[in-house]
């Protein structure tokens, strides 16, 4: 961690996160581009993830389940009890099945966003925060789905940031739409030292935003404080309620 007095920045543009900096005397602004090769890679992570829990998780219940059914098959005729137990057994995998993609899907879009929208949930968010957080908005509109998703899980990481690495009382989250462009402002009043070099998070949401053209800026000064503002492209449509997935199913 970059704790007041640490070690003289580094290079950052030769790290993984292509950060381009500009530095005063006393207060680091680092802006952490979208465009490099290896903003690539926190979106192949975040792909890697769904398909491994994907494979691990309801694929493997669906194979267990299909292989019950075969069983319950070959045994009905000679052996009915056995078969309706394998049945049962099957039952519980699609159970278990269903649950766990119910899971996985609220890792991507959380029902909260679907149905509140970006502010609402970030404000439902922050009660468990455990800092004093102060939400402002003005966004007049509603955020396009995948763009709520990735500020949503953005301004998540930089608050979980604040509780854990930044010493701060206080956090702010501030949301603006201007000249179609989202943008969305975690500051908070710790010792700063945040450098995307030192862990995955910052470079996760760089990934994020990147996806959609967005950039992540990040002032961390030692001392503090730390800001971090995403600026995103993107057009607001009329405020909706919505169900958990948008298709009016009933699996969620
Ligand atoms: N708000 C903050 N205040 C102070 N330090 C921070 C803050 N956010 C991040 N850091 C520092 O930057 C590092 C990188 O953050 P991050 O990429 O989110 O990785 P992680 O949280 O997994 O350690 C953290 O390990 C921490 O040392
Ligand atoms: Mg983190």
């Amino acid at each position: 961690m970059g704790a007041p007095g640490a070690a003289p920045a580094r290079p950052l543009d030769a790290g993984p996160a292509r950060a381009r900096r500009t530095a005063g005397p006393t207060r680091r602004v680092e802006q952490v581009t979208g465009t490099g090769p290896d903003a690539v890679e926190p979106r192949t992570t975040e792909l890697r993830r769904i398909e491994r829990d994907l494979h691990d998780g309801a694929q493997a219940r669906l194979v267990a389940v299909g292989l019950r059914l075969g069983a319950a098959g070959a045994l009905i005729d000679r052996d009915p009890q056995a078969a309706k137990k394998l049945v049962t057994e099957a039952q519980e995998n699609v159970g278990r099945a269903l649950q766990e993609l119910r899971d996985l899907v609220r890792g991507i879009h959380p029902p909260v966003l679907a149905e509140r929208g970006l502010v609402d949930a970030v404000r439902a968010l922050v009660l468990d925060v455990p800092l004093k957080v102060e939400v402002r908005a003005e966004v007049p509109g509603r955020v396009a789905g995948p763009v709520e998703s990735a500020v949503y899980f953005a301004v998540s990481e930089a608050l979980a940031n604040a509780a854990k690495h930044s010493g701060a009382r206080h956090a702010t989250v501030r949301f603006s739409h201007t000249a179609g462009l989202l943008r969305a402002e975690v500051a908070d009043d710790g010792h700063g030292g945040a450098d995307p070099l030192l862990g995955s998070g910052l470079r996760g949401i760089q990934g994020r935003l990147a996806a959609f053209d967005g950039t992540l800026s990040l002032s961390s000064p030692p001392g503090g404080p730390t800001r971090l503002t995403m600026e995103l492209p993107c057009a607001l449509s009329a405020p909706t309620a919505a169900t958990a997935c948008g298709t009016g199913c009933s699996c969620c």
